[in-house]
């Protein structure tokens, strides 16, 4: 399909959405929001803390490739790795040494919500649906300021035995610290040179250091956790994420498996009257591969309906799940790794149990659905450009106040070259039968057991900043496909 068609596609789907939206009951949307202080980093910076550590052990621990950050030394190793290959990364830290050693050498820009729950949440609020219902195990007064305060915005609380939805701003736990991340961003084009190795920053992105304090656990208080049924009818489906914050093992004995198991009691809670809800969890980077894989196969399989990941997340998520050279592949920088990314994606969807895979890169989004899924792949085409819209807006504007800022993304462009990565998986394709050229072309392509439907994207070519993007991508996908579900297949549970 020529790019001027699929401009047409955008407008339309972007009207028929933004007409819909209203129809949804709500969405409840848990676990992880922090505060983000945001950092945008550029070449004499880096240089900066560079001369302070010292290159020697900088380039020892590039190699080392720390999981966690204990020192300044981890933090700018990880950096600089994260900077020389242009892709995100979350790395945690348990202690506040490196907050204060940022703090002192590299003082944060501005400060703003963060966490994939807290991104979305605040966005989904934004563009008007009828409730949105947000829970963070950890709410502190200081988190409460950086939730949007609208009314559609609403924090579950117990009071005198009775499920209460509050604003954030009248719920939050006066004991409770608040949970701060460092978000380093920095540009395509930044020179770095550190002991003989020179590269130029091939795209922007940014490093995560993602603080984890020994208090932090994903879990919900009982009392809440019972009252699940009341919540329940105030939504059509919820949007989960921040697993990667369980840890294997805690202080008093206790491991992942019980955090684990409380996870998916929550899932499994809210799908009591609907086996059908859609649940979507939003994958990301995640260190440790025990608790990787643990929310891959014990709390994704079977009991939720879609995954959102980038390219690099698919391929960690192969990497535990045994598809090594699957993984391997997908990390190429050839023109066959685009394959790899399907057939990953292919072997997500069927291992663990799922209607859909949405899979976001740079210049497109493709997307597995299953025949379960309740939603066509024309409709599902649509879900995607929208969200894609969103993407656009949020990389334009640096945030989304309201879908009506969404026709600043509806205006960015369709980036030529995201349609023209897809050509060797389209010739892959066509020559295993499993489609033609123009069903190709269409984004939308039927093949044995699921479907495939793959947008070219809006690309802005400067962005304001990238936090939140994926964030926009998932939910804009997850609230617009809510949109198509007929109220005849929304099971309604008894009142
Ligand atoms: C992760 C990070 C958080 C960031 C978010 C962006 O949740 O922990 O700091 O805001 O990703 O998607």
């Amino acid at each position: 399909m020529e790019i001027e068609e699929w401009e047409k596609h955008y407008v339309e789907a972007y009207t028929n959405i933004k007409d819909s939206l209203k129809d949804i009951r709500g969405v409840f949307v848990a676990y992880n929001s922090n505060i983000d202080a945001i950092k945008h980093i550029n070449e004499d910076e880096v240089k900066k803390l560079v001369g302070i550590l010292g290159c020697g052990a900088i380039q020892e621990q590039i190699i080392n490739y720390p999981r966690e950050i204990k020192d300044p030394v981890d933090f700018m190793a990880r950096l600089v790795i994260s900077m020389r290959d242009g892709k995100a990364a979350e790395v945690p830290t348990y202690g506040t040494d490196l907050n204060e050693w940022l703090m002192d050498n590299l003082v944060f820009d501005h400060a703003r919500m963060g966490g994939q729950a807290g991104i979305m949440s605040n966005l989904l609020a934004n563009l008007g649906l009828n409730n949105v219902i947000t829970y963070v195990p950890w709410l502190s007064r200081e988190q409460t300021e950086y939730f949007v305060d609208s009314p559609n915005l609403k924090y579950p609380v117990v009071e005198d035995g009775k499920l209460v939805l509050k604003r954030p701003k009248d719920a939050y736990d006066p004991d409770q610290k608040p949970k701060v991340n460092w978000i380093i961003e920095y540009s395509k084009g930044t020179n770095i040179s550190c002991a003989g190795t020179c590269f130029e920053v091939p795209r922007d992105n940014r490093l995560i250091i993602s603080s984890r304090p020994e208090w932090l656990r994903i879990d919900m208080d009982s009392e809440l956790y019972e009252r699940i049924p009341q919540i329940r009818k105030e939504i059509d489906g919820a949007i989960l994420a921040g697993y990667q914050m369980i840890k294997e093992e805690y202080g008093n004995g206790m491991t992942y498996r019980h955090y684990v198991e409380k996870a998916v009691n929550v899932i499994e809670s809210l799908k009591a009257c609907n086996p059908d809800m859609p649940i979507h969890v939003e994958f990301t980077s995640i260190q440790n591969k025990v608790i990787r894989k643990a929310i891959l196969t014990d709390i994704v399989k079977k009991h939720v309906t879609s995954l959102g990941l980038d390219t690099v997340e698919v391929a960690n998520a192969l990497n535990v799940l045994g598809y090594e050279e699957l993984a391997y592949s997908v990390m190429s920088r050839d023109e066959k790794s685009v394959i790899a990314l399907y057939e990953g994606a292919v072997r997500l969807l069927k291992d663990l149990h799922l209607h859909v895979v949405n899979i976001h890169s740079l210049g497109h989004f493709i997307s597995l659905v299953s025949e379960d899924n309740p939603v066509d792949v024309e409709d599902y085409r649509e879900a995607l450009l929208f969200a894609s819209i969103l993407a656009a807006t949020q990389a334009s504007l640096g945030g989304i106040s309201s879908i009506d800022d969404a026709e600043v993304g509806l205006k960015v462009p369709v980036y030529e070259k995201g349609h023209e990565d897809l050509n060797s998986l389209a010739a892959y394709l066509v020559r295993q039968g499993i489609c033609t050229m123009e069903d190709f072309e269409d984004g939308c392509v039927n093949a044995l057991g699921h479907s495939l439907v793959i947008v070219p994207t809006k690309v802005v070519e400067d962005p304001a900043g990238t936090v939140g993007i994926g964030d926009a991508i998932s939910a804009g996908t997850f609230v617009a496909m809510l949109t198509k579900i007929k109220d005849s297949d929304k099971v309604k549970c008894p009142e």
